[in-house]
């Protein structure tokens, strides 16, 4: 399979304008950064997915492998001609790079998916200010972060929002389209377009801890687990009370390990930081052990529930 190295390739274009957004570089190749610039390249962007690890782009190019070959399969019925083209189509336009800054030169919109650490991210964003042609808006797809601390580090507020993605981004049908106070209405509407572009419904959320469906869905899990933590029922049961009594497509439980049981421990350590008093917002000692046993969930091979073949 031919992952190209774009950013050589692609020309600026002076009339990309914010409605036309067309070239994406999507920073971060882990489950989300991932999914997003498969998704992105399904849909007739030029994308170049960067991560400063080359291994994480390699493990990722597999992943996406998999993945687009499972979304031609239900796109087309099947295997065949059609299938085949999207798939290749697709791989042709997405390319891969280690180097952040000079992946953005041409970009008309930056996806950042890279650790949650307010100080990495801000870092990064103000090397690719510096970097990025006066137009591209930059997008941060933090799943608990405050979008407005992350926008500090640039000179383009008014370009700067947050895109929210969930996982499996090629499957999940929602994409949060968060502004700040300062993100201008043609960049919120150029995001929201792209948005749809991408397939995606998009919902407007202000620039609030957890947006919309974090927020329901982080005290929800942890609530659960006090459950269990209280002795009152097991994972087992509460993942298939909630599977069938409110058609849930996962149980809270199974959720957590797809998540990720170190993601879910670093939304929560870091609003309970910030929100002491919200009892919503309060950590879990049994996630807390977990976390430091390295049971993370689906990834590590252990969570609540084993992976192990
Ligand atoms: N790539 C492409 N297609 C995929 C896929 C992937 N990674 N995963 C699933 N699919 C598609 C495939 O078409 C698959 O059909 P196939 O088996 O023929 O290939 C179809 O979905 C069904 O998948 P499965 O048979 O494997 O399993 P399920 O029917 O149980 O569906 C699920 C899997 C879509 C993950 C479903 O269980 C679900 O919706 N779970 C809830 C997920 C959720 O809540 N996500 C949000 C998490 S919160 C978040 O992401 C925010 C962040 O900030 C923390």
């Amino acid at each position: 399979m031919a992952f190209v190295n774009h950013i050589a390739k692609r020309a600026f274009s002076k009339s990309a304008t914010m409605s036309a957004i067309k070239n994406v570089t999507v920073i971060g190749s882990g489950l989300m950064g991932a999914g997003i610039a498969q998704v992105a390249a399904q849909t007739g962007h030029t994308v170049t997915m960067v991560d400063i690890d080359g291994e994480a782009v390699k493990k990722a190019e597999q992943r996406i492998k998999t993945s687009i070959q499972r979304v031609a399969k239900k796109k087309f019925g099947g295997e065949g001609p059609d299938a085949e083209k999207f798939i290749s189509d697709a791989i042709q336009r997405l390319g891969t790079s280690t180097d952040a800054v000079a992946s953005v030169t041409a970009a008309d919109l930056v996806v950042e998916a890279i650790v949650e650490n307010l100080d990495v991210k801000k870092k990064l964003f103000s090397q690719l200010d510096a970097a990025a042609p006066e137009h591209t808006i930059f997008a941060s797809n933090t799943s608990s972060l405050p979008i407005s601390k992350i926008a500090e580090a640039t000179n383009r507020k008014d370009r700067f929002g947050g895109l929210h993605f969930f996982n499996p981004v090629p499957v999940m049908k929602l994409l949060e389209v968060v502004r700040i106070p300062e993100t201008s209405q043609a960049t919120y509407e150029a995001m929201v377009a792209w948005g749809k572009g991408m397939g995606k419904v998009t919902v407007e959320c202000k620039d609030t801890p957890g947006f919309i469906v974090n927020r329901l869905l982080v005290p929800y899990m942890f609530e659960a687990v006090r459950l269990v933590e209280r002795g009152d029922a097991s994972p087992r049961d509460i993942d298939t009370a909630m599977k069938l009594g409110a058609g849930y497509p996962m149980g809270p439980f199974e959720l957590m390990d797809y998540v990720g049981l170190d993601t879910g421990k670093f939304i929560v350590d870091g609003w309970a930081k910030a929100y002491p008093d919200n009892p919503l917002f309060q950590p879990s000692e049994l996630i807390n052990k977990l976390v430091s046993e390295g049971k993370l969930g689906v990834k590590s091979g252990e969570g609540f529930y084993s992976y192990k073949k």
